[in-house]
C-alpha cells in the first residue's frame, strides 16, 4: 500500500512487514525518513529528518544550504551542489558545468507497475502492488527526474528506478544516473558482498562498514565473475534467523556500482546503479534516460527471511512467466566429455545411452558451427559444420527426438573470432578504439551489437539455425568481458553511451529470441557464472552457475548464489571425478545431491560410466523428480555453512504448505573423535508431526557398518512410496526446530545425506 499524508508531507510505502517513508522538506527537497520494520501511526515521523538539528557550530550554520545538503538524508542525491557523498545523479549543462539540484514537483500513486522501457524489470500486476512516482525538477537545468517506487502487497519487497528527462531547451549530458540511494543512520552495520573469479563465483564476503566506503563493482561490460550487484547491509551479529538486513540487488547485466558509504556524522549511504566510469549520456531537449531497477528487501528476521523474499519475488515476478514454476528437463551436456571434438555419431551414442538412463534432453555445446574445432576460430559463423554434423541440426535433432530425448544447442552470439568468415568480411564489426589493436580474450573479440547492421546480421544467422531443427533449449554463452569499448561510427560526444547501449542490445536480442521461439528454454551462461544477475534471469529461468562442477566447491558457490537467487535458477550438473577443475574425487551420490539444489543434469560421458554409476543415474533422477518440486517452489533455509565451520554444510527446502521438507547434509571433512552433528530444522509447522527418513547414500560409520538400512532405491523398488530410505522416526515440528535432530557420524570426507520430513 502507498499513502501520502498531506499534513506531514510524507509518503508511506508499506509491505506486509516493512515501511518506507519519504518526506518533503520545506516543500522543496525530498528526504529519506525511514526504512525498516513496519510502522502504523506515522505521527511525528517527519522529525526523523532532523532538519531543525545542526551538527555544526550551532549559532552559525543552522540551515546554511551546503551544510544542509551534506547532512540531509536524501532520497536521491545530486553531484556538484553541496552533497559531498555519493551522488545519484550527475549532470553537465550546456556550458559543460557540473551541478544539479532536484526540487519536489508532483506525485502520482497507482495500482500495478509498468515495465521499464528497454530494460528488464520485476513484474507487478494491479492486484499485487502499487507504484508511486515522484517527479523532481531542476528548474535551472530544465531537467526532470521521475523516481518510481513499487511496493508489493504480499511480500516485503520494494523496487526503485529513476527516469531522467530533459524538459528544457538546452542539451544536457548525464555523467551518472544511479538507480537507488538509501540514506540511513549508521548502526555499526556489517555488509555482505559476493566476490569471486572464474570457477569461484559469488563467494560470500562479510565485513564491517566503518568510515569511508565498501563497494562491489564491475567495469567489465557485464556483471562479471568477480563482483555482484548485490549488497546485504545488516546490524552487527545478524544471523540467518535474527538481525535487521537491507538487501539491494540491481536488475542489470553491465557495468555497475554497489557502494556503502559512512560519513563524518555517522550516517550511511548505500547506492547502486550503472557504474559512472566511462558513462556519458547526452540528452537532447525532450529526450529521456531510463536507469535500471534496484530491488530492496528488508528483513527484521535475519538473512534467511531476506533470501526467501528475493526468491519469492524473482520466481513470481521476474523469471519468464512460462518457466517460473515449471519442471525443467534433466539434461546431459557434452562439453566436459568431448569439448569440441564430436560428430553426429558421437552425439547419437550419447543420446542412446542417455535415453536408457532416463535423461530428458541432450545438449550439444560449443563446436558445431563454422570451422570451430578449437577456441581460436569460428565465432560469428553460425552455420552448421557439415563435416561434423552431416545433415545438420535438422537430422541430428530428429534422430535425438526419435530416441525419446529433447535436443538443445549452445550459441555465443555476442562474439567474433578473427579467424572467421564474418570477421574477414567485416573486421570493423568488433569493438575497437582508434589506433589500437583490440584486446583478445580466449581468442575472440566482442561484436558491436549497438550497430543495427551487426545486430540484424547476427540475429538473422541465429534465427536461421534455430529454425532448422527441433530445438528445445538454447545455452547462450558469453566467454569474455568487454574492453576497448568504442566504435568508429558514433561521434566523440556519444562514445560514453556504448557500454550501456551494448547491454540494451543484448536484452533486445534475448527478448526477440524469446518472442520468436516461445517454446525454447533459454539458459544463460558467461564462462560459467559471470552474468548471473536479475537482468538475465528475466530472459532465462536458469543460468549456468559456474564452470566449476566440483561438488565441494559448488557448496560455496551455491550458498553465495542462493543468498538472493532462487535455487531453480542455478544450473548444476553432475560431472566426472577426478573433477576437471580441482582434481578432487567426491562420491557420485554426493555430486548428485549437491546438483539437486539446482536445475540438475549431467556433464559427463554417459557412454563410459562405471557399472555402479550407470545403476545410480536412474535412481538419482527419480530422487531428483521427487525432491525438485520443493526445491523449485518451496522455501529455502540455510542451516549450516561449510564456509563458516569448515566441516559440514546443510540446507533445507520446505514446501509452502509445510507438509514436506528435504534437508541435505554434506560432511565435507571427517574428524577423529567427532560428535554427531545436531541440526535444528527451520520453517516447519511447529504443531505438525513429521515422519523423518534418510538416504545415507551408502555412507558407513567408523566401524565400517552401513548407515543405511534402506536407501531410496529400496523404497522405490518396494514402492510403498513412504519415505526415502531409512526411517528415523516421527517427531513434532517444534521438536525438530527447537531441539533438533542428530545426524550420525560417517567415516570419510565428502559424504552427503538427504533427509525427508513428511507430515503424518
Ligand atoms: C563456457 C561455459 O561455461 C562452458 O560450459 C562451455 O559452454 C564453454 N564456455 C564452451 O566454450
Amino acid at each position: 500500500m502507498i499513502t501520502y499524508d498531506e499534513n506531514q508531507k510524507v509518503f508511506h510505502l508499506s509491505t506486509p512487514a516493512t515501511s518506507y517513508v519519504i518526506g518533503i522538506v520545506d516543500g522543496v527537497y525530498l528526504g529519506h525518513v525511514y526504512y525498516g520494520k513496519k510502522l502504523e501511526d506515522l505521527t511525528g515521523v517527519y522529525s526523523l529528518l532532523r532538519t531543525e538539528e545542526n551538527p555544526f557550530t550551532p549559532s552559525v550554520n543552522l540551515r546554511e544550504k551546503v551544510r544542509f545538503m551534506e547532512t540531509v538524508p536524501a532520497e536521491y542525491s545530486c553531484g556538484g551542489t553541496g552533497d559531498y557523498r555519493e551522488a545519484g545523479l550527475g549532470v553537465l549543462n550546456a556550458q559543460g558545468q557540473y551541478g544539479c539540484e532536484l526540487h519536489y514537483k508532483s506525485y502520482t500513486i497507482r495500482p500495478g507497475k509498468q515495465a521499464l522501457c528497454g530494460l528488464p524489470s520485476v513484474r507487478g500486476c494491479e492486484s499485487c502492488c502499487d507504484t508511486l512516482e515522484i517527479v523532481l525538477e531542476d528548474p535551472v537545468l530544465g531537467l526532470e527526474a521521475v523516481l518510481s517506487y513499487t511496493a508489493y502487497r504480499d511480500m516485503d519487497a520494494i523496487t526503485r528506478s529513476v527516469r531522467i528527462k530533459n524538459a528544457g531547451s538546452d542539451k544536457l549530458v548525464l555523467t551518472r544516473v544511479l538507480s537507488a540511494v538509501l540514506d540511513q543512520d549508521q548502526e555499526d552495520y556489517e555488509v555482505i558482498t559476493l566476490h569471486g573469479s572464474w570457477g569461484r563465483e559469488r563467494r560470500i564476503q562479510r565485513r564491517k562498514t566503518g568510515y569511508g566506503s565498501v563497494s562491489a563493482e564491475s567495469l567489465r561490460g557485464e556483471t562479471g565473475h568477480q563482483d555482484q550487484p548485490f549488497l546485504a547491509v545488516m546490524t552487527p551479529g545478524t544471523t540467518q534467523t535474527s538481525g535487521s538486513v537491507y538487501g539491494m540487488n540491481l536488475v542489470y547485466s553491465g557495468n555497475f556500482l554497489a557502494k556503502v558509504q559512512t560519513d563524518q556524522y555517522d550516517k550511511m549511504r548505500a547506492a547502486m546503479g550503472i557504474h559512472p566510469e566511462n558513462f556519458r549520456w547526452p540528452l537532447e531537449p525532450g529526450e529521456e534516460f531510463q536507469a535500471p531497477e534496484c530491488v530492496l528487501v528488508y528483513s527484521d528476521e535475519g538473512l534467511g527471511k531476506m533470501t526467501r523474499t528475493f526468491h519469492d519475488l524473482y520466481r513470481d515476478h521476474l523469471l519468464p512467466e512460462k518457466w517460473k514454476d515449471r519442471e525443467r528437463p534433466v539434461l546431459v551436456n557434452n562439453w566436459e566429455a568431448t569439448m569440441m571434438d564430436f560428430t553426429t555419431d558421437v552425439l547419437l551414442e550419447f543420446a542412446q545411452e542417455a535415453a536408457k538412463l532416463g535423461i530428458d534432453m541432450l545438449v550439444m555445446d560449443d563446436g558445431w558451427f563454422g570451422q570451430r574445432d578449437n577456441d581460436d576460430c569460428g565465432l560469428g559463423d553460425w552455420y552448421i559444420n557439415e563435416k561434423k554434423l552431416p545433415g545438420g541440426l535438422k537430422r541430428l535433432s530428429e534422430e535425438v527426438n526419435k530416441l525419446g530425448l529433447k535436443f538443445g544447442i549452445w550459441i555465443e552470439p555476442e562474439m567474433i573470432s578473427e579467424d572467421s568468415d564474418l570477421y574477414r568480411a567485416h573486421p570493423d564489426w568488433a569493438f575497437q578504439l582508434k589506433g589500437r589493436t583490440p584486446g583478445n580474450w580466449r581468442h575472440q573479440l566482442v561484436l558491436d551489437l549497438t550497430r543495427d547492421e551487426v545486430f540484424e546480421a547476427v540475429y538473422g544467422q541465429i534465427y536461421a539455425s534455430l529454425s532448422t531443427g527441433n530445438i528445445a533449449y538454447v545455452k547462450w554463452d558469453m566467454n569474455r568481458p568487454l574492453c576497448d569499448v568504442g566504435n568508429l561510427v558514433l561521434p566523440a560526444g556519444r562514445q560514453g553511451e556504448i557500454a550501456h547501449r551494448y547491454v540494451l542490445a543484448v536484452y533486445r536480442m534475448q527478448q526477440r529470441l524469446m518472442e520468436d521461439f516461445p517454446d525454447i528454454l533459454f539458459e544463460n551462461c558467461s564462462s560459467g557464472g559471470a552474468r548471473f544477475d536479475p537482468g538475465m534471469l528475466s530472459f532465462s529461468p536458469q543460468i549456468w552457475t559456474s564452470d566449476d562442477t566440483d561438488a565441494i566447491e559448488r557448496l560455496y558457490i551455491q550458498e553465495g548464489t542462493a543468498i538472493c537467487y532462487p535455487l531453480s535458477t542455478m544450473g548444476a550438473h553432475v560431472s566426472v571425478c577426478p573433477n576437471m577443475q580441482t582434481g578432487r574425487t567426491v562420491p557420485f551420490d554426493t555430486r548428485a545431491l549437491v546438483a539437486m539444489a539446482g536445475t540438475f543434469g549431467y556433464e559427463l560421458d554417459v557412454r563410459h560410466l562405471s557399472e555402479e554409476d550407470r545403476k545410480a543415474v536412474p535412481r538419482q533422477i527419480a530422487l531428483f523428480r521427487k525432491v525438485n518440486p520443493v526445491v523449485r517452489t518451496g522455501d529455502y533455509y540455510r542451516i549450516a555453512s561449510n564456509r563458516e565451520n569448515g566441516y559440514f554444510d546443510c540446507w533445507e527446502v520446505v514446501k509452502k504448505d509445510r507438509s514436506l521438507a528435504y534437508m541435505t547434509f554434506v560432511q565435507t571433512l571427517s574428524q577423529p573423535n567427532m560428535p554427531s552433528r545436531r541440526i535444528r530444522l527451520q520453517g516447519l509447522d511447529p504443531d505438525k508431526m513429521y515422519a523423518v527418513s534418510c538416504d545415507f547414500c551408502g555412507a558407513r560409520d567408523f566401524d565400517g557398518r552401513a548407515l543405511d538400512e534402506r536407501s531410496f532405491a529400496d523404497c522405490e523398488e518396494n514402492s510403498g512410496g513412504a519415505g526415502i530410505g531409512t526411517e528415523i522416526g516421527t517427531f513434532q515440528g517444534r521438536t525438530l526446530m527447537n531441539a533438533g535432530m542428530l545426524v550420525p557420524r560417517a567415516a570419510g570426507d565428502y559424504r552427503a545425506f538427504l533427509y525427508e520430513l513428511r507430515e503424518v
